[in-house]
């Protein structure tokens, strides 16, 4: 079956392409590499032994999506990481976020009608959830208002999606992600921040690396145990293998509804102080690092409930946090010798 896989060539599209390689699926990656990079296709022909197809293209202009799927036939289903994905980025330029995150999907699913493609899986987040009333989180929990546009555009492709299946042929699983991290055990393929990172874990590894002087740790007074924020961190692997059981589910019909949302984490929350005791004992490498005044728009804690993932899917996380981080930083030493 060939897969169409937009922003492939991406942080968690990159990992995914191995996984459904792996598994014997055929990749077509659609990407503009505005965020991306496309030596990642040589690097997962080096890790796969096989070369996914390529195209460059911005889905977001319809002219250029409906190319993709008239040049590439035989497309049996679509999975959607082409997305702007900075959350502060999204408060500066809402209408370029709305824009993009919603109208690749449109685009994509508008082209997915006229050639009768019918599985769809949505790169979804935990932050649909906001801060949570109860812990662990299930898929059953509240969605809240969103905080930013990115956030916002998560909610909208979920409410979107429900109306689309309802009313075609289309199938589809939205995939809600809590914190991905780490790299391929090959570190040929990882994460590629552009700039100063965002993230706890690309900033600890630059810190270590000498990149960076010193990692902010963003707030000591949180009602935690440490009093630093508590996130789910996953496996960029064992998160890309969550895809392929997806869209398996879908194939072999044992989907209980035309759209269906899992969470996708370990079920195991770590504080920001936890992840650096992680990586310091993962690596030996020593961080420096310091605190700083809480970050707006950071909820306190999260953590997932997986036990729907894993009795609808038959999917559970198998990395633990040491291998996370230690994966982070074989992918960050690697970058450097380049
Ligand atoms: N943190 C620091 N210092 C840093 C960076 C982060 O202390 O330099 C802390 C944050 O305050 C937070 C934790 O590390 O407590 C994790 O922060 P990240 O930025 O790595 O991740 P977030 O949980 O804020 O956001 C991530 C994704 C979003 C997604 C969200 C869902 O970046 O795209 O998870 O909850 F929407």
């Amino acid at each position: 079956m060939k897969i169409l896989i937009t922003g492939g060539c991406g942080y968690i599209g990159s990992h995914t392409c191995v996984e459904l390689q792996n598994a014997g699926f055929d990749v077509l990656i659609a990407d503009n590499l505005s965020n991306s990079n496309q030596v990642v296709i040589d690097r997962i022909e080096r890790i796969t032994g096989k070369k996914p197809e390529f195209i460059q293209s911005d889905l977001s202009d319809n002219g250029q999506c409906s190319k993709v799927f008239e040049e590439f036939q035989g497309i049996e289903g679509v999975i959607n990481f082409a997305a702007s994905k900075a959350v502060g980025e999204s408060m500066e330029k809402p209408v370029m976020y709305y824009k993009n995150n919603l109208g690749i999907i449109l685009n994509v699913i508008e082209n997915m009608q006229k050639h009768g493609i019918k599985y769809f899986v949505q790169s979804s987040s935990c932050t649909v959830y906001g801060e949570p009333e109860a812990l662990p989180i299930k898929e059953t929990s509240p969605v809240k208002d969103a905080t930013s546009p990115y956030g916002h555009t998560k909610q909208i492709a979920e409410q979107m999606l429900a109306f689309i299946t309802a009313s075609t042929d289309i199938n589809a699983i939205a995939l809600r992600y809590f914190n991905p991290i780490g790299a391929h055990a090959s570190a040929l393929i990882g994460e590629l921040p552009n700039g100063v990172p965002n993230n706890l874990v690309p900033f600890i590894t630059q810190t270590a690396a000498g990149i960076r002087k010193e990692l902010k740790v963003f707030g000591s007074d949180y009602p935690t145990p440490d009093g630093t924020c508590i996130r789910d961190y996953i496996h960029v692997v064992d998160l890309a293998k969550a895809h392929v059981v997806a869209l398996k589910r879908m194939v072999e019909k044992k989907n209980k509804e035309k759209l269906e949302f899992f969470n996708i984490g370990t079920g195991h929350g770590y504080s920001v102080l936890e992840v650096i005791n992680s990586f310091e004992k993962s690596t030996g490498v020593k961080l420096n690092w310091s605190f700083a005044p809480r970050r707006a728009g950071d909820i306190i804690q999260i953590w997932a409930d997986t036990s729907f993932a894993e009795r609808e899917l038959g999917w559970k996380a198998q990395e633990d946090i040491n291998s996370m981080t230690l994966s982070a930083w074989q992918w960050q030493q690697k970058l450097d010798k380049k």
